[in-house]
């Protein structure tokens, strides 16, 4: 027994911000972010407007996609960083929206990787008989972590929030997932509040993302290539089987030296970091259902996802549509 992607969807709320519009709030311009990230604009959520909301939509199209109702979703695994509450958790606040409660609802933190460690753990539950409809998840609001006076990061991040709908099937599927963490370099991608922990010194009482920004990037493409080399391993697959790269939407040069390592042409490769930023656990349904959505993705198509982010953390899944 597999468990197979039945539905996608996603949301991005409607403020959009230019490049431009950064260089007006802070010493940066679109020529640098552009060259350096890839990123053109991206989208804010809106006062009041939170990770659950962006989820809630999120999850209505993918369900519709999978031409189901909310109230059939048995698993909801819920990936985020920016929950709306420390508890109850984003699973189960979206849950009582979506009006199909009594099963199993919880949120998976992982930063970045947070859809891919989600996917891995809702496609057990799926192969193992323990559901049958899961509602998988990547959503975030990372602008309310977001420090508008740290150039290096806030010209990176952004809103956003996508879903996948998981059914059981004796054919595959969601082939194989890999996770992975090393949590020694936690000091390089971190946010500097908690609720134990408290504040750092001199962080206004905000808790806000902290990057080493050349640092991580090293790791990030060191590890990302070995995760997606480990994939095609693992299932005895030449890089050329696979028709699709769905990648971690942080910074298109990391984008390219991973597709690189897969011999794969930018073609291939589904691009949404010029438009959507770095979203962090939406980045990668957003980018799935982005190419589910333009028809470049088709039924039968071998996708590889892959994410990193702080921990560090990271993984790759590897699914035939
Ligand atoms: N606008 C203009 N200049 C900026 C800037 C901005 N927004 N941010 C940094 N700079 C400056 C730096 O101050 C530095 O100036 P200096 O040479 O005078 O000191 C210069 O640009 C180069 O900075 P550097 O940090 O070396 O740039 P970079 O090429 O490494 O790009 C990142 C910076 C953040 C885009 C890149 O390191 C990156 O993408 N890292 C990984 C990000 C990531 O994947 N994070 C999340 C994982 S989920």
């Amino acid at each position: 027994m597999y468990a197979r992607i039945i539905g996608t969807g996603s949301y991005l709320p409607e403020r959009v911000v230019h490049n431009a519009d950064l260089a007006k709030i802070m010493d940066t311009s679109d020529e640098w972010i552009r060259e350096r990230t890839g990123i053109e604009r991206r989208h804010y959520a809106a006062e009041g407007q939170t990770t659950v909301d962006l989820a809630e939509q999120a999850a209505r199209r993918a369900i519709a996609a999978a031409g189901l109702n909310p109230g059939d979703i048995d698993l909801i695994v819920f990936g985020t960083t920016t929950p709306d509450l420390v508890f109850p958790n984003a699973g189960a606040m979206l849950q009582a929206r979506l009006g199909c409660t009594g099963g199993p609802a919880f949120s998976v933190e992982a930063a970045c990787s947070s859809f891919i460690y989600a996917l891995s753990v809702a496609e057990k539950f799926v192969r193992l008989g323990e559901a049958k409809r899961a509602l998988v998840v990547g959503a975030e609001t990372l602008t309310r972590i977001t420090d508008f006076t740290d150039r290096t990061t806030a010209v990176l991040f952004a809103d956003g929030a996508g879903a996948v709908v998981l059914a059981p099937s004796e054919e595959p599927g969601i082939i194989s997932t890999h996770l992975h963490a090393d949590g020694s370099y936690q000091h390089l991608l971190y946010c500097t509040g908690g609720i134990s922990k408290g504040y750092e010194p001199g962080t206004g009482n905000r808790a806000v993302i902290r990057m080493a920004g050349r640092e991580t990037f090293k790791v990030a493409v060191t590890m990302l290539g070995n995760s997606v080399e480990e994939a095609l391993a693992k299932n005895k697959l030449a890089k050329s089987a696979v028709n699709w790269l769905v990648p971690h939407q942080a910074n298109i040069r990391i984008i390219q030296a991973v597709a690189k390592k897969l011999d794969m042409p930018m073609e291939r490769v589904i691009l949404t970091v010029q438009e959507h930023g770095n979203t962090s656990a939406a980045s990668v349904p957003l980018a799935l259902d982005t190419g589910v959505r333009d028809g470049r993705i088709k039924q039968g198509d071998l996708v590889l996802l892959e994410a990193f982010g702080g921990g560090f953390t990271w993984g790759s899944a590897l699914v035939r549509m």
